[in-house]
């Protein structure tokens, strides 16, 4: 049994696209992510659409009712874009969009629980990615004025921003690769001009707030980045060049700009790509450099560290083939090969269980990034299959709690928050609604998407009601009906 730090706070995460439904309710536009869903339901694994997804729109009085059961401290959600700001800009406030954030923030703060807001958690307007989306450097003014507009609307209440949620994924994945809208793929190229936007959307953001709001509001703002861990299969000096070189890559790439005192993109990334590129015939560098004025104005900016956490990978050479990637390609430019070590085998592929994994990834942090307040933001286990018995993600939250308090304890790692992954089952991106991450049970048939506690749930409820990790357990919380 080990007792929590005093001052570590407890919470559950959601975001907006893939809990709200209500898709073209009132002047809502579509986003990239129901562009996507609607003209290619094959790119979703089980081809569902997020319309309705939990019906949190119509239902957020059950989700807060569900908040208030396990005793959270915070609730985590999003902001969607196209229903507060249905042109993309700032030119016209969605009446109906704000009532609704409106009123769940209030709610929220009614009942002693903090309202914790993330900016931009993938819902691009679709007119904006018509210009060009996170590609066009545009973007640092379309992001930083609406979430000006939040600050004005919200910032009474609202104290905690995240401005942008996991850079690598949307960037990477949409731009970069055929997974995440908008499926740009334009391999090599893209992913990098969308990295470098995304971190001055981030800074001007951040700016934004810094001096136009925090004297008034006095809340804080900073940015989430998907940090799993990443390092070397063995002990080989080629084999820890490449698990240094993956967590540049997988981390650092978003994370040196604003953390590191130096500032900029990462010096493995930046050589490696630099030589790559070369190599392939480029006249420069498919890796945009920041200017020096842009490297001093993204520095500094994020009051503490947002860190998503899932899983671990560890990385080798000795295995990689030129041609195995796409040339170019960001996964060329990396050029190494993973495998899971120490796993138990995870029932979703990034799921994979590695607790130690956390403990490092934090302690990384620790090390490169300043030693920041530590925002753990998103922690939690999919599986595909849903059931009320639950034993695997009641031992995984087991083990990356008992990893944290190590983190914390050991490493002198400065956590600030914890915050599991999901309050309840949601459209989870390409995989649809076949992944689970809730620890309540959403039944997706049922026109009222019934919601049904997990033993997660009563778990984590007793974990929050006696701040006492039972580590040393392996038995589950009887089964009781709690229905929303
Ligand atoms: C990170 C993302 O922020 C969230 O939207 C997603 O559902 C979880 N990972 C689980 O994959």
């Amino acid at each position: 049994m080990r007792k929590l730090p005093q001052g570590l706070k407890l919470g559950v995460a959601t975001a907006s696209f893939q809990i709200e439904g209500a898709w073209n309710t009132a002047d809502k536009t579509p986003h990239i992510w129901d562009t996507m869903c609607h003209d290619h339901p094959e790119y979703i694994k089980d081809k569902t659409n997020a319309d309705d997804a939990c019906k949190s729109f119509e239902f957020y009085e059950r989700d807060i009712e569900m908040l208030k059961f396990l005793g959270v401290e915070f609730y985590r959600f999003s902001i969607s874009w196209p229903r507060i700001l249905p042109t993309g800009y700032a030119n016209k406030i969605s009446e109906t969009g704000y009532q609704y954030y409106n009123n769940l923030i209030n709610k929220l703060l009614a009942n002693n629980i903090e309202p914790v807001v993330t900016i931009y958690h993938w819902d691009l307007p679709q007119n904006l990615q018509d210009l060009g989306g996170w590609a066009n450097p545009l973007i640092v003014d379309w992001f930083g004025d609406y979430a000006k507009v939040l600050y004005k609307l919200f910032g009474d209440r609202v104290k905690s921003w995240i401005t942008i949620n996991e850079p690598k994924q949307f960037g990477v994945f949409g731009y970069g690769m055929e997974r995440f809208a908008p499926r740009i793929n334009a391999a090599g190229i893209g992913e990098y001009l969308a990295t470098k936007n995304i971190v001055l959307a981030h800074a001007r953001a951040w700016h934004i707030y810094d001096e136009e709001f925090r004297n008034t509001q006095k809340g804080e703002c900073g940015i989430t980045i998907a940090t799993d861990f990443r390092g070397a299969v063995s002990d080989s000096p080629e084999d820890i060049e490449a698990g240094l070189d993956a967590i540049e890559f997988e981390v650092g790439l978003h994370s040196h700009p604003i953390f590191s005192s130096k500032g900029g993109f990462p010096d493995r990334v930046v050589r490696r790509v630099a030589a790559k590129s070369a190599e392939q015939g480029f006249p420069r560098s498919r890796l945009p450099e920041f200017t020096a004025e842009e490297i001093e104005y993204a520095k500094g900016t994020s009051d503490f560290y947002g860190f998503n956490h899932y899983s671990t990978r560890y990385y080798t050479r000795s295995t990689y083939t030129p041609g195995s990637q796409p040339i170019p390609s960001y996964a060329d430019d990396l050029g190494a090969d993973f495998n899971y070590l120490d796993y138990e085998p995870g029932l979703l592929p990034h799921v994979t269980v590695i607790p130690p994994g956390i403990r490092k990834a934090l302690k990384w942090v620790k090390d490169n990034c300043n030693n920041p307040p530590i925002f753990i933001t998103e922690n939690g286990f999919g599986t595909i299959g849903g059931g009320l018995r639950d034993p695997e993600r009641i031992s995984y939250y087991r083990k990356y709690l008992d990893n944290i308090l190590d983190a914390i304890e050991e490493d002198g790692c400065n956590v600030v928050k914890y915050t599991a992954w999901s309050l309840m089952d949601n459209f989870e991106w390409d995989s649809g609604l076949s992944a689970k991450f809730g620890l309540f049970q959403v039944d997706f048939d049922d026109e009222n998407k019934k919601r049904t506690a997990r033993t997660s749930a009563l778990w984590y409820k007793n974990l929050i009601a006696t701040r006492t990790l039972d580590s040393n357990k392996t038995s589950i919380p009887e089964l009781e009906e709690h229905v929303f």
